[in-house]
């Protein structure tokens, strides 16, 4: 387990708490940032409200065989995030294998193993999914197995449902209270300590080469950027092709393909490809100056880690433009703790009151902030009444706000077909909310759009009046670049192509399914017997969003039987007809499929899409067999299990 390692770094967590002073340290199993913004936020509450020593650790930064060699007088917290279909974060898995194996391996002897640890843990999850917060739940019965002490409950966050936030809050301070009863702790009144400090670096310029202008790391900066090409490191691709799928004017669902060939990145059918985006010039802008730093934002500065175990989470020197730009996910709905730490810095009493009352009224909040999905320039703009909030601390923001990720698309290309070109199908984000003027609009999908617009040329670049800093930083990229990397995924057609593969992909649920189509295509042109693949896709009408649907053409020619789309047009009639009615439609046939182990396949919305599917394959199941309903859920559970069926699913 060696690879997250950075070189001259120990792994050896004991050796790291002892040589930095701390008795409690924060493991993140974290995949888009969120489980590690909430550990940051528990080691900062520790600190400040309990005096504990406090440290936040990546768990792929270490090894876990002397988990039991740390003394009772100090805490491990686990934050976990479960992933996709119950799958650990990429930086959790070995962790949890290791957690989870038959008989982990300690350092000591001790009886029980894990005796003497006591441990804390949250778990964020999403109920829409299958397995809901498995990874916290399975990590808390096996730390109780080895013997492990939890102090409070185990908390779950639930992103399904929307009230995340909401359930990390209403589970931490019982848990504070729990902790601070059993290491005697004090509770105090809590006052802010930065984590960071910013030191103006006034010989330097924004065009001196050694500053950070948005470059993720030095091979960047130095302009040779070299692999691995992962999450920590993008791959700058060019833009082969890019296209509007729809066919009208109020919406968009982008075709883009990027060129990896100058790179060492493969990928193979089902994988995502990780998009970094950039946020829009138009929220940097608002944000910069309600801290009242436009006029600095171009100033070079660096930012020190003011405590050993701190991390800052970007390369400097910068600017406070850059570290806005390319690193904070400042477009992002603003949480109520969030704000609430922000109120002693406020410009007057006024503000200072209704921040205190946004954060502590969970009501208030919900009804003046979240509904609006408001970000945090949004937020301080309104409560300042346009006064520049400059008494916060930036630490403050950095420490508070989360770092921009990249954002994971399916893509849509096959591997077999075009190796070194990769291709994504995404609709342009965009939601009109009550009590705001303009829309809440997705960051990544809208700076492909913007990338789009520049690479073909169109005259109105930016119709939303977003503007993005496409060229990249140092104008390095002609606007036609996008960074990326790709992440394996477990959503693959049958290695038998004899094997039928069925696939429900309503709207751009259809993406891979794209890629699985032109994968037995190219199969059949290169000579090869594929076995029945049917698609059933849905959207709203034939004439407006029906992706790809020449492609589908083109494939019956190639495919002839073998290959067959099934559609459901949700408003051609004045009935809604959805993919899982078509699927009703066809029981008799999808049920002999399944008989002859067919692949299920199902992309798309997981919040009522993929259950409704779901569902509806149990009814088939039970009637075309005969058996009983539970009887044939559980089929489709074993179906499940067996990796007979699969979903690629997001909400
Ligand atoms: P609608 O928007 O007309 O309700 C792609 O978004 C397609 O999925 C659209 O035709 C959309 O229909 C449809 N859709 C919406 N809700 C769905 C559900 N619960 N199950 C299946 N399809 C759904």
């Amino acid at each position: 387990a060696a690879n997250g390692a950075k070189a001259g770094k120990t792994r050896n967590i004991l050796e790291k708490m002892e040589e930095s002073g701390k008795n409690c340290i924060i493991f993140y199993g974290s995949q888009t940032g969120t489980a590690e913004d909430y550990a940051s936020r528990l080691a900062k509450e520790g600190k400040s409200r309990y005096g504990l020593e406090t440290m936040v650790a990546d768990l792929e930064d270490y090894d876990y065989d002397n988990l039991d060699a740390i003394p009772e007088d100090k805490v491990v917290m686990f934050v976990l995030a479960t992933y996709g279909e119950g799958e650990p974060t990429d930086n959790a898995v070995d962790f949890y294998e290791f957690i989870n194996g038959d008989s982990p391996q300690f350092t000591l002897d001790n009886e029980p193993a894990l005796g003497n640890l006591n441990y804390v843990a949250f778990g964020l999850g999403n109920n829409t999914y299958e397995h809901y917060n498995i990874m916290v739940r399975n990590v808390d019965k096996a730390l109780q197995k080895l013997g492990a002490h939890r102090i409070g409950q185990a908390g779950e966050g639930d992103d399904g449902a929307g009230t995340m936030e909401e359930d990390f809050l209403a589970w931490k301070d019982p848990m504070w209270k729990a902790l601070a009863e059993k290491m005697g702790l004090e509770e105090r009144e809590a006052v802010y300590e930065p984590v960071f400090g910013i030191v103006e670096r006034d010989t330097l310029t924004a065009e001196s080469p050694e500053v950070y202008l948005g470059e993720p790391n030095k091979t960047h900066l130095d302009g040779s950027p070299k692999g691995p090409f992962n999450a920590h490191n993008p791959y700058i691709a060019p833009i082969a092709e890019s296209y509007e799928l729809f066919n009208v004017k109020d919406r968009n669902c982008l075709h883009m393909e990027v060129d990896i060939s100058a790179s060492n990145l493969s990928y193979q059918t089902g994988d995502h490809l990780a998009v970094w985006p950039t946020n829009p010039g138009e929220e940097v802008d608002r944000f910069l100056n309600v801290l009242g730093l436009t006029e600095k934002r171009k100033d070079v500065i660096s930012v020190k880690a003011l405590e050993p175990t701190a991390k800052v989470p970007f390369p400097t020197p910068t600017t406070f433009d850059a570290i806005v730009r390319y690193h904070m996910e400042i477009c992002a709905p603003v949480s109520r703790q969030f704000l609430a730490t922000l109120a002693p810095f406020a410009p007057d009493e006024a503000s200072k009151a209704e921040m205190t009352k946004l954060g502590g009224d969970k009501d208030y909040f919900h009804d003046k902030i979240n509904v609006h999905h408001l970000n945090i320039g949004r937020v301080l703009e309104i409560v300042g009444k346009g006064q520049k909030w400059s008494n916060v601390p930036f630490s403050a923001f950095i420490e508070g706000i989360t770092k921009l990720q990249p954002r994971y698309y399916s893509i849509s290309s096959s591997s077999l077909e075009q190796p070194k070109k990769i291709s994504i199908t995404c609709v342009v984000e965009e939601q009109k909310l009550p009590g705001r003027e303009d829309p809440f609009r997705g960051v990544s999908t809208n700076y492909l759009l913007a990338l789009k617009q520049k690479q073909n040329g169109d005259p109105n670049p930016s119709p939303y009046g977003l503007t993005y800093e496409i060229t990249g930083p140092r104008n390095k990229y002609d606007g036609i670049h996008v960074p990326v990397h790709v992440r394996h995924s477990n959503f693959k057609l049958p290695s038998d192509p004899l094997k039928p593969v069925i696939m429900v992909g309503p709207g751009t649920g259809v993406a891979p399914f794209r890629g699985f189509v032109r994968e037995r295509r190219k199969m059949v042109e290169n000579g090869q017997t594929v076995g029945k693949t049917i698609l059933f896709f849905g959207c709203r009408k034939s004439t407006e969003d029906f992706l790809y649907s020449k492609e589908w053409e083109e494939a019956k020619q190639v495919m002839g039987d073998s290959f067959e789309i099934v559609t459901a047009f949700s408003r051609e009639s004045n009935k809604k007809v959805y993919v899982q009615h078509r699927l009703k439609e066809r029981s008799k046939e999808i049920n002999e499929l399944l008989e002859k182990k067919a692949y299920f396949y199902v992309c798309g919305d997981a919040a009522n899409m993929a259950r409704e599917v779901h569902n509806v394959l149990g009814q088939i199941i039970s009637e075309e067999r005969g058996v009983p309903e539970a009887k044939a859920e559980e089929i489709v559970k074993n179906m499940r299990a067996s990796n007979q069926y699969q979903e690629d699913v997001w909400s």
